[in-house]
């Protein structure tokens, strides 16, 4: 990453008028999280089918909500790092900012972002697999084989298993800020999921600019403007910074005659 990239993406911040940005676990890697792929990753040496899809769910509900109430008991000691307090200042100094999340662990809110959709739900909701009610249940311990307090059937976490549809009231939003950013940056994801990941080619065919920010290249960085390489803790804060005169980030000069 050079100083000139980091201040063309300063500059396109200054001038687009909506700026989106889709972000995956790596975001949270710095609070402490673990991510889901690589080494050291959630679904490293784990069967995630079991662990994330209806059918393991159906098979052993036991087991999933022994996972997802370890996985509960971790994010409750995780706070928000620099990379998710940098995205609320930039949606509260920008006009036009909204932000996809992929993740379920709601610390972009607790950093203060306000205009999220969460693709893939979140963790601390739980919803009826029979009457469908949902319950907020955010940072409570529950018992180990949850159970509507209405209907009396098997309580799930409310977040999106393989083979599941997305909710689609956060998709229809997701698709349509997409279509209308002019920059749109894609944080802390592999970009191996869809259809979350099929937001990056839509933005590029809306016309957006795109702006990687990883530490490792992914299946999207054949498609961004500028790769920012790093860890999104640390490149994040930097981009509040004002463009910096002077250098090739500066505007084009207007044309004469
Ligand atoms: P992945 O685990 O697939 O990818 C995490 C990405 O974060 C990788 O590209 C890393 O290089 C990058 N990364 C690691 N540390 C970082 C840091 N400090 N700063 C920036 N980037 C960093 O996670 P996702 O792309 O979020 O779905 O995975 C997408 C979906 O797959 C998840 O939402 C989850 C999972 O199955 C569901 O649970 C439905």
């Amino acid at each position: 990453m050079t100083a000139a990239d980091l201040n063309r993406v300063r500059q396109w911040l200054k001038e687009a008028r909506f700026v989106v940005v889709l972000t995956g676990a790596g975001v949270s890697a710095e609070s402490g999280v673990p991510t889901y792929r690589g080494a050291g990753g959630l679904w490293q040496g784990s069967d995630f089918r079991e662990l994330a899809s209806l059918e393991g769910f159906q098979r052993d509900p036991k087991k999933v909500w022994a996972w997802y109430n370890e996985r509960r008991r971790q994010l409750k000691q995780v706070r928000p790092n620099p990379g998710h307090y940098a995205l609320a200042e930039l949606e509260r100094r920008l006009g036009g900012f909204a932000l996809i999340t992929q993740n379920v662990d709601r610390l972009h809110q607790a950093a203060g972002s306000r205009n999220v959709v969460e693709l893939h739900g979140n963790i601390w909701e739980v919803r009826c697999t029979r009457c469908g009610r949902v319950e907020d249940r955010t940072g409570i311990e529950l018992p180990a084989e949850p159970h509507c307090s209405q209907c009396g059937a098997w309580l799930r976490p409310n977040v999106v298993w393989f083979g599941e549809m997305l909710p689609e009231h956060a998709w229809q939003r997701a698709e349509s800020w997409t279509r209308q950013a002019d920059l749109f940056m894609v944080i802390g994801t592999s970009a191996e999921v869809w259809p979350a990941a099929g937001l990056i080619h839509l933005a590029r065919q809306s016309g957006a600019r795109i702006v990687e920010i990883n530490p490792h290249e992914t299946a999207a960085s054949s498609l961004a403007d500028v790769i920012l390489r790093g860890k999104s803790g640390e490149i994040l804060p930097q981009l509040l910074d004002a463009p910096q005169p002077g250098s090739s980030a500066s505007p084009e000069p207007a044309a004469s005659g």
